[in-house]
């Protein structure tokens, strides 16, 4: 059977395969040792959410390439836009000619951001360039140079965003001295509570840090440029921030003319339902700064900043491959699918895989919390549910048994998993995903 009339996993070999083993071997003698590979996956083809690896096996992809491929893999129409644009113009460079397709996205983007108020684009090529021309432009409209973010933050690798990343210890060690003026307050934890109580004071206890203790102690408002939130925090857990605690930032900021960027790298382009999580809670950033799903697998990130915000002049920032017209193309092509009928198919699996899984704390005493909006789904794993002590290695082993059983799913923070699949699948995936990964957490309580 061709992958392009598979729903479903379909493993012909012991994993990893023979071909895959080999990769793996070479792989590891050649590439940087820095990724963090989870189970030897050696993925040949993607049709949909559907993967096929070297040895033909095939996969139920719940990661979508790390909440990429909003369209499924290969989406034909996100395929033809790209062979079309690749056979006409690959590249001349945005930062010094113009392109009819940049001009086209931009103006969607534009369309698509929340508030009403004009909005300019900046195009690169992965979501830290969209963090580190965020910081920029930040310091460059306010003149001012304090960055605040929040611990469990993951806004990128590169010196700037990696100043502001606060996620795993191992991706800031050795890399120091960062920026200076990056300050960190903590995330509202709705399950653990901000300060590990009190999950119901959650947003009021985070806000009430950064109002009464950060701008008296640390930092004063008045030299602040921007505080920079992922409205779900992707690689801290898949944890969103309550709407009452994004409203307060809102005010804060506006009060003291800090500008408040949303890191929508991850939770952008319809994955949570809607255009932005930031949708849920009705707020308007400065600033909004997405990549991953844009292009469905395509380099691209865009900044998008009121107009009044973004007003650098010619020179002071670009990037030679940023907005190139192979990558713009597939970008045009992923949000008329998004528009069409992804972004309310990922709302209504979203909805099916919560109320399919709402029973699960009851029925599994390792399952602490399962949370999300759209396709934007986290789990969080705990030895006891009332001592809510983490579970890394019970998480750890849940992802290889799911990929032993043809499901493809990745962690997210110290103890939780996340699914982020394709915005693509349909009742039938969804449902698979959830039987099979019932089956591996009941393994799991069994080896406890
Ligand atoms: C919220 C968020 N911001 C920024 C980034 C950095 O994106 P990239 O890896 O494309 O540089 C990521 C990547 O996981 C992310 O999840």
């Amino acid at each position: 059977m061709q992958i392009a009339e598979r729903k479903l996993p379909h493993l012909v070999t012991a994993l990893p395969g023979p071909k895959a083993k080999q990769i793996v071997k070479r792989d590891h003698k050649v590439v940087s040792p820095s990724y963090t590979r989870d189970y030897p996956l050696v993925a040949k083809a993607g049709r949909g959410a559907v993967v096929e690896d070297v040895d033909g096996n095939t996969f139920l992809d719940f990661a979508a390439g790390i909440a990429v491929v909003a369209t499924g893999h290969c989406h034909p129409d996100v395929v033809a836009a790209i062979q079309k644009q690749a056979a006409e113009l690959i590249h001349m460079s945005c930062t010094d000619f113009y392109y009819s397709g940049t001009v086209e996205l931009a103006e969607k983007l534009a369309s698509i951001a929340p508030g009403k108020g004009a909005k300019r684009v900046y195009f690169g090529n992965s979501g830290t360039e969209a963090i580190e021309a965020a910081m920029k432009l930040a310091r460059y409209h306010t003149k001012r140079d304090i960055f605040i973010a929040f611990h469990g933050s993951f806004h990128g690798r590169t010196m700037g965003s990696l100043s502001l990343t606060a996620s795993k210890a191992v991706q800031r060690r050795h890399f120091g001295p960062l920026l200076a003026g990056v300050f960190h307050a903590p995330y509202p934890n709705t399950y653990r509570g901000t300060f590990g109580t009190r999950p119901e004071h959650a947003a009021a206890d985070a806000l009430s840090y950064i109002e009464n203790d950060l701008f008296k102690r640390i930092a004063d408002p008045e030299e602040i440029a921007a505080i920079f939130v992922e409205p779900i925090q992707g690689e801290g857990g898949y944890l969103a921030a309550p709407a009452e605690f994004l409203k307060g930032l809102e005010r804060i900021c506006r009060k003291h003319g800090i500008l408040l960027v949303a890191d929508e790298v991850q939770s952008g382009m319809g994955r949570t339902g809607k255009w932005w999580a930031v949708n849920h809670a009705g707020i308007e950033p400065d600033i909004i700064c997405t990549a991953k799903g844009i292009a469905s697998g395509m380099p691209l990130c865009a900044m998008i900043a009121k107009v009044d915000v973004m007003d650098w002049k010619p020179g002071a920032h670009a990037s030679t491959f940023g907005g190139n017209p192979v990558s713009i193309a597939a970008a045009l092509a992923t949000i008329s699918l998004l528009e069409r009928s992804a972004i309310a198919n990922a709302a209504r699996m979203g909805d099916f895989i919560l109320r399919q899984t709402a029973g699960w704390r009851e029925r599994h005493k390792i399952v602490g919390d399962i949370r999300g909006k759209g396709l934007m789904i986290g789990i969080e794993f705990v030895r006891d549910q009332k001592t809510k002590e983490r579970a890394p290695d019970l998480r750890d082993r849940i992802i290889q048994s799911a990929f032993r059983k043809g499901l493809l799913v990745l962690g997210a923070g110290e103890n939780s998993l996340r699914l982020a699949p394709p915005l693509v699948i349909d009742e039938e995936q969804a449902d698979f995903a959830i039987r099979t990964l019932d089956a591996c957490i009941s393994e799991a309580e069994r080896s406890i």
